[in-house]
């Protein structure tokens, strides 16, 4: 079955998003394939803290670590690549996955490995690609003999790849500067076979930042923000990417989707503690409402 086919079945069963807002129940599975970020603002920690504050759940099959804090990435350690495969096979033998997402894949080898798990254990199950390459503070995260790995394994096997504009050039060899490039590159990722592919814009210049999705029935949507002045801004690729995932688990639209995502980044930037020195976290844990006898709410009560 197409991946899109497989989101337009679940789609018709989608549960209201009062469902989701209400946060009473754990609904939708992501399987996030990533890297860990010690400090906690990008990679897997983010993933797995925007699937549980929008109500699902999150396993996770660990590509490489890295020491890494709001000022720059230290030190990358690789795993495996038939150790992520294990991971992966455990988890979706065991618990299974309505969506697996991916981000930092490090080596070819990784994004083979990847590639192969997921036909294999997971075939028909809808695949939300990040393509990392580079992290904010400059360190590469995605070996350079990987971009045409990714492309030939992964990019024909997503039902959504949601590139920067770096990554979106080094793709597709478009030059990428204005919003109108990122729509002709999603264009060619498509070309390329992808389901849809998600064009984000906060690498251009300018006040207003629009990101471009593109699906394969031609269809072109654009979603703007204002661009919020904030050094803030440490795994919102990564916290986009996840957030699109788990609507997808819960049976959004791609495009509901997205919108609630693009929602939920903007609010995570606006609402960001302002730790560390350099780039810093965003608040994931926006959407939880203060309940009484949690951290929040005892704080509150106190008051
Ligand atoms: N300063 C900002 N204000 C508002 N929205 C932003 C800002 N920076 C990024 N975004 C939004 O965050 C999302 C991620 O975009 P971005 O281009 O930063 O991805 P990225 O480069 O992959 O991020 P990362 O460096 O975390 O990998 C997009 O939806 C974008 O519109
Ligand atoms: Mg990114």
């Amino acid at each position: 079955m197409a991946p899109c086919d497989y989101l337009a079945r679940r789609a018709a069963s989608a549960p209201r998003p009062s469902d989701l807002d209400a946060g009473v129940r754990v609904i939708g599975r992501v399987l996030v394939v990533a890297g860990s970020d010690s400090g906690g603002g990008a990679g897997l920690q983010a993933d797995v803290k925007t699937i549980t504050a929008l109500g699902g759940y999150a396993a996770t099959a660990v590509t490489a670590l890295t020491a890494q804090n709001t000022l720059g990435v230290h030190r990358i350690v690789p795993v495996e690549p038939e150790f992520v495969e294990e991971q992966m096979r455990v988890v979706l033998e065991d618990l299974g996955a309505d969506v697996i997402k991916t981000g930092m894949l490090a080596s070819v080898a990784v994004v083979r490995a990847v590639a192969r798990a997921a036909a294999r254990w997971a075939p028909g199950v809808p695949l939300v690609v990040d393509p990392v390459m580079i992290a904010k503070g400059g360190a590469p995260l995605l070996a350079g003999d990987a971009v045409q790995a990714v492309l030939d394994e992964l990019v024909p096997r997503a039902a959504l790849l949601t590139p920067n504009a770096p990554e979106a050039s080094a793709l597709t060899g478009v030059r990428v500067q204005e919003p109108d490039d990122l729509g002709r590159a999603a264009e060619q990722l498509l070309l390329r076979g992808a389901g849809a592919a998600l064009v984000k814009g906060g690498h251009l210049e300018g006040d207003t930042i629009v990101d471009v999705l593109r699906t394969a029935d031609g269809d072109e949507e654009r979603f703007t923000s204002e661009r919020v002045l904030t050094l803030s801004t440490h795994g919102t690729g990564c916290t986009l990417a996840s957030a699109i995932a788990v609507g997808l688990a819960q049976g959004l639209t791609l495009r509901h989707a997205v919108a609630r995502a693009h929602g939920y980044v903007r609010r995570a930037i606006e609402t960001a503690p302002g730790w560390g020195q350099g780039h810093g976290p965003l608040n994931h844990a926006h959407p939880l409402e203060p309940r009484p006898g949690s951290a929040q709410g005892t704080r509150e009560a106190l008051h």
